[in-house]
């Protein structure tokens, strides 16, 4: 089998539950896993939970649960929340597997057994927070550099002979230019390494919780020496055969403060006495704050994914696949790379309006509805113009330079340069100008359109995949899925029946709350500007203007009202044979349950909109009453449902 692309995060802590800065490596890899396979790669994802230790042996016993259903339960809350982002991993492995446990005594045993590991006296500090030995001279103030408090140890332990790899290490560095990422940490690294590395101590004494040394059982294995081992562990090493379809790995992802002392250094040293080859790329990204502190558990400074999304959805009203698509859109957006950023609700919320709601939806929304108008909503024959092409194969080339270089955030740029670009051409080709005066033009430009909205779908797939399955969907076409196709003819085949727009990202606005939602369909579709052109009203209306608004009666069926609205009622009605879901903004007039079995008269055929994340297919018509109260129409005598009204 040929070698698969093997991309890595950190295994994770099951001492605390996954926030954001978690979710960020495993949105990385998850962009580069959809990406990779959208090209045709053959792509492996694997991450998983680290378990054995000591801080989680303490975590469990101040929560009182056995160790094992504590990190049984954990972990599960990491594979749920991954499930929930709609992260797709290849595998997932937990330290406490055999097949772990298996890899890990068999590599130390064989270091033992080729002497880079010996026994001697450990007497020094150790830091529980980061799981880490410290020198006496690295202490600041009585605390490890990372500021967490310290224990004095002196115990016999086995040394592995990192010293000895020094010079080895250094020299592949040197010959390697992309296996330490980016620049600045691998200058760090460096340094790091020349000023020595001195033999690590890897056992601590057996505390009832951790990998058994071989042979020596009163010893558990160092963590991070056993945590390391988990990348080739799913391989099955030492198993030639998958082994040799993963390893090397391609990409090892992380944050940067196990950079490098573990991965950078220890990790590629263990590999050299195991004569094992090296990763291409150990990359580093720097950190999600929350106020001028890294964002972590014990800080009690996190933001959890799910409940972010949950924020979202119900500020915006978006549904919850938006919301999801929300929380990845800003984490790949907001790549701290190189430094560190202040990752903050009200940056997520500008975002959404200004990339999502704004940019991607109102060229969705425009480009749709007016395919629908000035070209009779079918893809229209022809070729695109050829400066729309230009731009689209720009943007895929910056979008994969920038995946070459690792850099997720500079790729949502190029991606989402497309949909700021079609709208700038929108208002340049001015499509309405040119179906008034019957210029034939409008049906390249239409197609153009459609070709730069098809290769946003493509490009913003590893992204926001569920955004971009909503977009094929009201194009009527097939998810695109094949890289190549992207801003071709062929993606866009001609006279296929276009879905009418639907708003993916309601707009947010900060002034007006969710509770004060009225039942106007979400103004996102066009500029200002642009609405008076097209939308120019007359003062008065033809009656085929009016024969368009189709008015039916029907019943109600169900009644409750909308949570956490002060003003929705969410009703289902039957229309005719059809059942509909609409909302109406009359719970300030009616008890729900006062409006079951009542007729009423509905705007059949206005274009469905999301409210709260609910759908409302309709239109309730109510006059309006003395101080604002809403008062319902309806036919004076019991009519057939679903009767036109005029
Ligand atoms: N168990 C070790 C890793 C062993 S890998 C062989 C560990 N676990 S951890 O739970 O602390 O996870 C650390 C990783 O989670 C970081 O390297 C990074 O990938 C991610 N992040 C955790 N908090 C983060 C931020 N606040 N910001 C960015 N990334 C964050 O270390």
């Amino acid at each position: 089998m040929p070698k698969r692309y093997f991309i890595t995060t950190p295994i994770y802590y099951v001492n605390s539950v996954p926030h954001v800065g978690h979710a960020l490596t495993m949105l990385v890899c998850d962009v580069t896993r959809r990406y990779r396979k959208m090209q045709g790669w053959d792509v492996w994802f694997l991450t998983g939970t680290d378990e054995n230790a000591i801080k989680v042996m303490e975590a469990a016993a101040s929560s009182g649960l056995p160790i094992q259903q504590f990190v049984d339960q954990i972990s599960t809350q990491f594979r749920e929340c991954w499930r929930s982002l709609n992260i797709e991993y290849d595998d997932f492995i937990r330290t406490t597997e055999a097949r772990h446990v298996g890899a890990v005594q068999k590599f130390f045993s064989l270091l033992r057994e080729n002497g880079h590991i010996y026994l001697d006296k450990y007497e020094g500090w150790y830091d529980v927070g980061a799981e880490a030995f410290v020198k006496e001279s690295d202490l600041i103030d009585g605390k490890s550099p990372d500021g967490n408090e310290v224990r004095r140890i002196s115990e016999e332990n086995w040394f592995f002979r990192l010293s000895a790899f020094e010079d080895r290490l250094l020299a592949h560095i040197d010959n390697n230019p992309t296996f330490l990422l980016p620049e600045t940490r691998k200058n760090e690294v460096v340094s790091f390494a020349k000023q020595g590395l001195r033999d690590m101590c890897i056992t601590r004494q057996n505390p009832g919780w951790g990998i058994p040394v071989p042979g020596d059982e009163a010893k558990v294995i160092y963590v991070w020496f056993d945590a390391l081992i988990n990348y080739i562990a799913a391989t099955g090493w030492p198993d030639p055969d998958h082994f040799g379809d993963l390893w090397p790995a391609d990409v090892h992802w992380m944050a940067k403060e196990i950079f490098t002392r573990f991965h950078a250094t220890l990790w590629p040293a263990m590999l050299m006495a195991a004569d094992l080859p090296l990763p291409e790329t150990i990359i580093a990204h720097g950190w999600f704050t929350f106020g001028d502190s890294k964002m972590s558990k014990s800080k009690g400074n996190v933001i959890e994914p799910r409940q972010l999304a949950g924020d979202i959805g119900s500020l915006t009203g978006c549904s919850e696949r938006s919301a999801i698509d929300t929380v990845r859109f800003c984490l790949a957006a907001l790549l701290p790379y190189e430094g560190d950023r202040e990752f903050t609700t009200e940056e997520v919320l500008r975002r959404y309006n200004s990339d999502l709601a704004n940019d991607l939806g109102n060229a969705l929304n425009r480009t749709l509805a007016m395919a629908h108008k000035f070209v009779g909503g079918a893809i229209p024959p022809g070729e695109a113009e050829t400066e729309v092409k230009d731009f689209i194969y720009n943007s895929v080339l910056e979008f994969e330079a920038a995946m070459e270089l690792h850099r997720i955030d500079s790729a949502v740029e190029a991606a989402i340069s497309v949909v700021r670009y079609l709208n700038k051409y929108i208002d340049t080709q001015a499509p309405w100008a040119l179906a008034k005066a019957g210029d034939e033009r409008v049906f390249t430009v239409l197609r153009s359109m459609l070709l730069a909205l098809r290769a946003t779908e493509g490009l913003i797939r590893p992204i926001i995949p569920w955004t971009a399955d909503e977009i094929a969907r009201q194009l009527g076409l097939p998810p695109l899925e094949d890289w190549k196709m992207i801003g071709t003819e062929e993606s866009l085949p001609a006279a296929v029946t276009l879905g009418s727009p639907q708003p993916i990202f309601p707009r947010y606005d900060p002034k007006k709350q969710m509770d004060a939602a009225t039942l106007e369909p979400i103004k996102n579709s066009e500029k200002e500007g642009e609405a008076q052109t097209l939308e120019a009203e007359p003062e008065q209306i033809t009656i085929e203007d009016f024969m368009k608004v189709k008015l039916r009666v029907a019943r109600i069926l169900e009644a409750e009202p909308v949570e956490g609205s002060s003003k929705l009622v969410k009703l289902q009605i039957i229309l005719g044979d059809e059942r509909r879901q609409v909302l109406a903004g009359i719970r300030k007039s009616y008890e729900p349950a006062d409006l079951v079995g009542r007729q009423v008269v509905v705007v059949a055929n206005l274009k469905p909109a999301t409210l709260m994340g609910l759908q409302s297919q309709g239109m309730i018509l109510a006059a309006d009453g003395v101080d604002g109260a809403a008062i319902l129409l309806a036919p004076e005598e019991e009519c057939p449902e679903g009767a036109s009204v005029h």
